[in-house]
């Protein structure tokens, strides 16, 4: 992977909460990076502090230490949050959908809006755009103009993608977006977040699901107590894991694909 398409560079990012006796350190000296069109993993137990990493990159949480560049430009400088135009270039889709989708607005409605904001269009033309990006993501015209409580988690979830799209971004950042939904919508998420690849859309996948990770990522940066504690090709973590927190998390994967490793740790 050469510089040139190196987006995000990650350098020793720390996070802390509270203050005295009540402080959490979420994330610490966390260095990461994202290339166009890559596929990360952000992989740990709940607690591990993804959550919190993940919104830094996002542009919506100040860290209390470190840098975050995006094509080598600083992301945080001074007391702005993040600099103009960054954040329409990362783009965050939420585990629960319900949380980031109005409920008195349809999927067409929603997305349009967001079609509007971005492209700066007419409202014709934003619904037009709209409606596009809800077929590209598997979203029927009449399922559009339903609200978000008469969808699917499922279908709610690409509604979420499509209008995160809308800002044309070059990272999507996406925090266990298959938590809520059931085995089939996963497998249709994780269908579209491959087409996506496909297009050149780098996405960063959080999740404590490893199955999910393995599917979709090729590199993958596993946290433990807000550190990475071990990354690298995707396959050989999973293959070849290093440390004991990696080997117990891959055996905590029910059905086949945990098997070898629990295998591997009885023998250990
Ligand atoms: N806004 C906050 N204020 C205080 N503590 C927080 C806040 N957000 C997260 N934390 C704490 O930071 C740690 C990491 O949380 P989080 O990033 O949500 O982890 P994960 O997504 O891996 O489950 C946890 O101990 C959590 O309680
Ligand atoms: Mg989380």
């Amino acid at each position: 992977m050469s510089k040139e398409n190196l987006l995000m560079d990650v350098n020793d990012l720390s996070v802390t909460f509270g203050a005295g006796a009540n402080t959490v350190e979420a994330v610490k000296n966390c260095s990461m990076t994202v290339h166009e069109g890559e596929p990360i993993g952000i992989v740990g137990e709940s607690g591990s502090g993804k959550s919190t990493l993940a919104r830094v990159l996002a542009g919506l949480q100040q860290p209390s230490a470190g840098k975050v560049l995006y094509r080598g430009e600083n992301v945080f400088t001074g007391n702005k949050s993040y600099k103009n135009g960054f954040r329409n270039q990362v783009q965050m889709v939420f585990q629960d959908p319900y949380g980031s989708l109005n409920p008195q607005l349809t999927g067409l409605s929603a997305v349009s809006e967001a079609v509007r904001i971005h492209k700066k269009v007419g409202s014709d033309e934003a619904e037009a755009i709209a409606l596009e990006l809800l077929q590209q993501m598997g979203i029927s015209r009449l399922d559009a103009l339903k609200k978000p409580r008469q969808l699917s988690g499922g279908q709610r979830q690409r509604v979420s993608v499509a209008r995160a799209l809308s800002a044309s971004p070059s990272v999507l950042l996406a925090d266990e977006p298959t938590s809520a939904i059931d085995q089939s919508a996963q497998a249709q998420l994780l269908k579209l977040f491959q087409g996506l690849l496909g297009e050149g859309l780098a996405i960063v996948l959080v999740s404590h699901d490893l199955g999910v990770i393995r599917f979709l990522t090729k590199r993958v940066y596993v946290m433990k107590e807000g550190l990475f504690i071990e990354s690298g090709d995707t396959e050989t973590v999973f293959n070849d894991p290093q440390e004991e927190y990696t080997k117990l998390l891959l055996a905590s994967i029910p059905g086949e694909l945990g098997k070898a490793a629990r295998a591997k740790l009885k023998k250990s």
